[in-house]
């Protein structure tokens, strides 16, 4: 079957006030880039008509601002999930101007295919190529795009002769209930599926043609901080190596993306010590390239690239190296609670607070405000061998204490939360009862100027098994205040 090439203005004309439009892509990999601009300006246009223009938008993670800003902009978004990163987008969603559902990234496909969330009318996959027969090969991540297509009733090609991708991809998409099966994935490097996504030819209803790099994420350097923070990571890991808890032939690691990830695969690099590992994990940066031709990393196994252009050029120019290193998954099968557990990840996500018995915050300043969702932390934390979570001990230049009391919204109970490191140090909170646990995080993580404030709360909720008095906090919050201590513990506040 051959397809019509069309533009990506005549693509955005197949989608529709009340869509459900599902896309590629995960984070800022591998999401298609001409269509959905252009059904921002036919929302534009709608709205000046007078005329209601909204589509639902389902994606793998987050997206750029050529989607989700845009589309924000032209106030053509009424529902998105499982996540964001995008500031436009995520002021519209604290403004309850749009509906956001914060999805643990490995539920996003099969809540999909259960019908929670709604119809996918379209799909807009970004390909290096697609044939006749519907093999459909994506460009640099797996994200939902067998899922979406599967469901869709249309189906739009982003055919971007940018990237080249072929054979990194591995396509598998478990059945559902009652017939799934175990998922054999058994290594990091093992490959389950196929190099493609298989679509129904008869629903494409044209290819875009494209030649465009994925947006970049701008990284801060390194500080003195986050180079602490890497560094009690990676010995803690060494300890636990030493001491036999991870066995000789080492874990697959998992971890995010930014700094403090950066600064402990860093960190993992030093401690020559430890043997080379494999990485299991959504996401993959440019550190860990650099680690695989070094020996240091042997198989990646990830959802999507999320490296700077020039180290993609560099993957792509040196493709026969790297096709039996790297592997691009769904998310569905990067995240999936099965293969974290069989596997025993190492993970290592970032917190935005913990409180005093390991509870974490990693989704909501305050409580209240969506700061980008809980991602795959979820799906990794509770699954993993070892999870440790990471934070700086203080916000907002030393005003805020991240180590709190009680957290404002809690992504990750006590029960997920093994280890929390800081700057200062690592609290280990494998087999601790409650008040064991508080001590290690006010001793260990805490940061010094807030070390008394907490112990002073412990003092005044002395009460069962985990003791908390949320009014007595309050009051030792203005009594400070009074004082002229502007040291606070977060109780809600956003500084
Ligand atoms: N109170 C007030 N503000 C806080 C805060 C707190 N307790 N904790 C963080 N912030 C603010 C920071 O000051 C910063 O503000 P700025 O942008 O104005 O400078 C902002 O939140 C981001 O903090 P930063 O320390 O730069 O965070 P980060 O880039 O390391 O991201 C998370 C931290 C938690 C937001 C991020 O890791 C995340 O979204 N996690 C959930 C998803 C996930 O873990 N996925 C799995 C791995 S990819």
């Amino acid at each position: 079957m051959s397809y019509p090439i069309i533009t990506a203005a005549e693509a955005a004309c197949y989608i529709n006030n009340g869509d459900g439009v599902g896309i590629s892509g995960f984070t800022l990999s591998g999401t298609p880039k001409t269509v959905l601009p252009e059904v921002a300006k036919r929302a534009e246009e709608a709205h000046a008509a007078g005329k209601p223009f909204k589509i639902n938008l389902y994606t793998g993670a987050s997206t750029g601002d050529s989607i989700d800003g845009v589309l924000t902009r032209a106030k053509a978004l009424n529902f998105r999930a499982p996540f964001i990163s995008n500031p436009t987008v995520r002021d519209a969603i604290n403004n309850k101007e749009i509906i956001y559902a914060d999805l643990h990234l490995s539920l996003m496909a099969q809540d999909l295919r259960y019908g929670y969330l709604g119809k996918v009318d379209v799909a807009i996959l970004e390909a290096i190529d697609i044939t006749p027969d519907g093999k459909v090969y994506l460009t640099t991540a797996g994200g939902i795009g067998q899922t979406v297509a599967n469901l869709a009733d249309r189906i739009i090609i982003e055919r971007n002769t940018f990237h080249h991708t072929m054979g990194l991809h591995d396509v598998y998409e478990p059945k559902d209930p009652p017939y799934r099966t175990e998922i054999p994935v058994y290594k990091a490097s093992d490959r389950i599926g196929k190099p493609y996504v298989q679509v129904d030819p008869k629903k494409v209803v044209g290819i875009v043609e494209v030649c465009l790099p994925n947006e970049q994420v701008v990284f801060k350097e390194l500080d003195p901080v986050t180079r602490k923070i890497g560094e009690n990571v990676a010995n803690f890991i060494l300890g636990d190596f030493k001491r036999g808890i991870i066995p000789a032939t080492g874990l697959p690691i998992q971890s995010g993306i930014g700094n403090v990830a950066n600064a402990v695969l860093k960190a993992l690099d030093d401690c020559t010590e430890l043997p080379p590992l494999d990485l299991y994990s959504e996401v993959l940066q440019d550190s860990v390239i650099e680690l695989m031709e070094r020996g240091r990393v042997n198989a990646g196994s990830t959802c999507s690239l999320s490296l700077s252009q020039e180290c993609l050029q560099h993957v792509y120019d040196n493709l026969d190296f790297f096709r039996d290193r790297l592997i691009l998954r769904p998310s569905e099968i990067s995240n999936h609670p099965e293969v974290i557990r069989r596997l025993g990840l190492i993970a290592m996500n970032t917190a935005i607070a913990v409180d005093l018995y390991g509870c974490v915050n990693s989704s909501h300043i305050g409580g209240t405000r969506l700061m980008n969702g809980i991602g795959g932390s979820g799906d990794f934390a509770r699954n993993a061998y070892i999870s440790i979570f990471m934070t700086p001990s203080t916000q907002k230049g030393g005003a805020i204490s991240s180590i709190v009391p009680m957290v404002t919204h809690a992504d990750h109970t006590e029960h997920d939360v093994r280890v929390v490191a800081t700057e200062w140090g690592v609290a280990d909170l494998r087999g601790k009862g409650p008040d064991e646990r508080a001590r290690l995080l006010i001793e260990n993580c805490a940061h010094p100027d807030y070390r008394n404030l907490l112990w002073d709360y412990l003092k005044i909720a002395k009460n069962g098994h985990v003791s908390h008095n949320v009014a007595a906090a309050l009051a030792l919050n203005t009594t400070y205040e009074r004082e002229g201590d502007m040291r606070k513990i977060d109780w809600g506040r956003y500084l």
